[in-house]
């Protein structure tokens, strides 16, 4: 499913260049690892976020057929009957418990799981990851329910930005919301980055715009190849997303995937700063400070922004990947068949300071943006889905030229992911002050 020759022939080359580098044990790990070891990251997730295939059509109306068995079970799904309770919980602190009764689509049901994503049609055998529930410590999640999510953005526009995990979301949001309605899509762009869908019976716009770092980064090119390294403009959002800030009533923000590499950073015309690099006049960064000023300036750009009125800035923090005993091209796998325990949840990972730097951002720029009329909030999936390593596609993906890798970034569809809208919806519920 690669895009082009090109670039899988690219990708080979830098595979056997890196091959032989020390072999790494965990993900968890990335920090302080030393420069020489650090252009294999850069190859992984260059090619789990640049490559993963997108195939995606929503054209076809089967999905309808199983709306009637869906409302029934969303109905058995529990509700909340304590508003206050809801109102109060904090949603993000919990556990996983078993549900028997799985998922709201299936891969039938859902016309448009893309490919790579369709775990069970690649041959994934065990079925339970889809069984469990989000258990708050102190109330009930309420389970998505599309029909109420569309009259909440009825009229509305949303967008996802960020990187491919963000399209993960979008992709599950989708098959949740084509249970009520098949939206039409009316843009892409040749790769896919940029998609826009428009549900006709509830005039509700949904789209997503691709960036890597948020803010503006540039590969250093030598001779016309790829280096991995990336200069970034610390203080310079990309246009690409942020033009469409004005005519939005929703951004869902995520990113942090594609700072685990070289990056040199700079501000207004001078380099500043680098991450990973080892050039002896330039200050030295760890990638903490990266993802903090791109989303600071990310969400300073928003706050400033004179037309972006009633705008609401949702950060869906940062998703753990899972690779085990190796990297991805050392073997490293993600086969567990169910969840980790609150016991077994360990908050020490790097995973962790990614999704307290993104909060601590989005608290300051909600202090901010309460002057500016600009409301900011979190689905905080990080936790929960560091106890999901059970919810990624692993070898189950599909990818005939990449046979024998694992992706361990995404998530299997039907799957954990789908609980990113349970939260996005109990969120805007709260920001709407509904608690039904
Ligand atoms: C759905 O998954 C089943 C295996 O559970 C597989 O046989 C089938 O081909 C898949 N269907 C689609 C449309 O992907
Ligand atoms: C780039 O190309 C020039 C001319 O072909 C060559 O001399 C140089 O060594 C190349 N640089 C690298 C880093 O490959
Ligand atoms: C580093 O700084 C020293 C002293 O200012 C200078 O002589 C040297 O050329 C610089 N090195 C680099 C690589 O810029
Ligand atoms: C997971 O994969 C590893 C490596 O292939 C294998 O040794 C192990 O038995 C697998 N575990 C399960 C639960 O399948």
């Amino acid at each position: 499913m690669m895009k082009s020759t090109t670039t899988s022939t690219l990708f080979s080359e830098r595979l056997k260049h890196y091959d032989k580098r020390e072999k790494w044990s965990k993900m968890g790990k990335i920090v302080p690892f030393l420069f020489t070891s650090f252009a294999l990251i850069t190859v992984l997730f260059s090619f789990f976020l640049l490559f993963s295939p997108i195939p995606f059509k929503v054209t076809s109306k089967q999905g309808l057929t199983s709306v009637q068995n869906l409302h029934e079970l969303q109905g058995n799904f529990p509700k909340t009957d304590h508003f206050e309770e809801v109102e109060n919980c904090d949603l993000f602190t919990g556990h996983w418990i078993p549900e028997l009764k799985g998922s709201v689509y299936t891969n039938s049901s859902c016309t448009t799981i893309p490919d790579s994503k369709n775990c069970f049609k690649h041959g994934r055998q065990d079925v339970d990851f889809v069984n469990w529930r989000w258990k708050p410590e102190n109330c009930e999640l309420p389970m998505f329910d599309s029909m109420a999510f569309m009259e909440m953005v009825r009229g509305k526009k949303m967008a996802f930005i960020g990187d491919s995990v963000a399209r993960n979301h979008i992709e599950s949001l989708l098959c949740l919301l084509s249970q009520e309605e098949i939206p039409l899509e009316i843009y892409k762009d040749t790769e896919d980055r940029f998609k826009k869908w428009y549900f006709p019976n509830h005039d509700f716009t949904l789209m997503i715009l691709w960036t890597k770092f948020l803010i503006v980064g540039e590969e250093r090119m030598v001779n016309g190849t790829g280096t991995s390294a990336f200069d970034l403009q610390l203080d310079k959002v990309e246009n690409s997303w942020a033009d469409f800030l004005p005519e939005l009533d929703y951004a869902i923000i995520s990113d942090g995937h594609w700072f685990f590499r070289v990056m040199y950073l700079h501000q207004g015309n001078s380099l500043t700063g680098c991450v990973y690099c080892n050039e002896p006049n330039i200050t030295k960064h760890d990638i903490s400070f990266a993802v903090r000023m791109a989303f600071r300036t990310a969400f300073d750009h928003i706050n400033a922004c004179k037309n972006c009125n009633g705008l609401v800035t949702l950060v869906r923090t940062f998703a753990p990947a899972h690779f085990e005993n190796g990297f991805w091209n050392t073997g490293g796998y993600c086969n567990r068949t169910s969840p980790l325990s609150k016991e077994e949840l360990d908050l020490g990972v790097f995973e962790w300071e990614m999704r307290n730097i993104q909060v601590e951002e989005m608290e300051r720029a909600r202090e901010i943006g309460k002057k500016q009329g600009k409301k900011f909030g979190v689905v905080d999936v990080t936790r929960a889905m560091l106890m999901r390593p059970d919810g990624h596609p692993g070898s189950h993906w599909g990818n005939k030229w990449m046979k024998g890798y694992n992706d361990c970034v995404h998530w299997c569809m039907p799957g954990p992911v789908d609980h990113w809208s349970h939260f996005l919806m109990a969120v805007m519920r709260k920001e709407l002050g509904i608690f039904s």
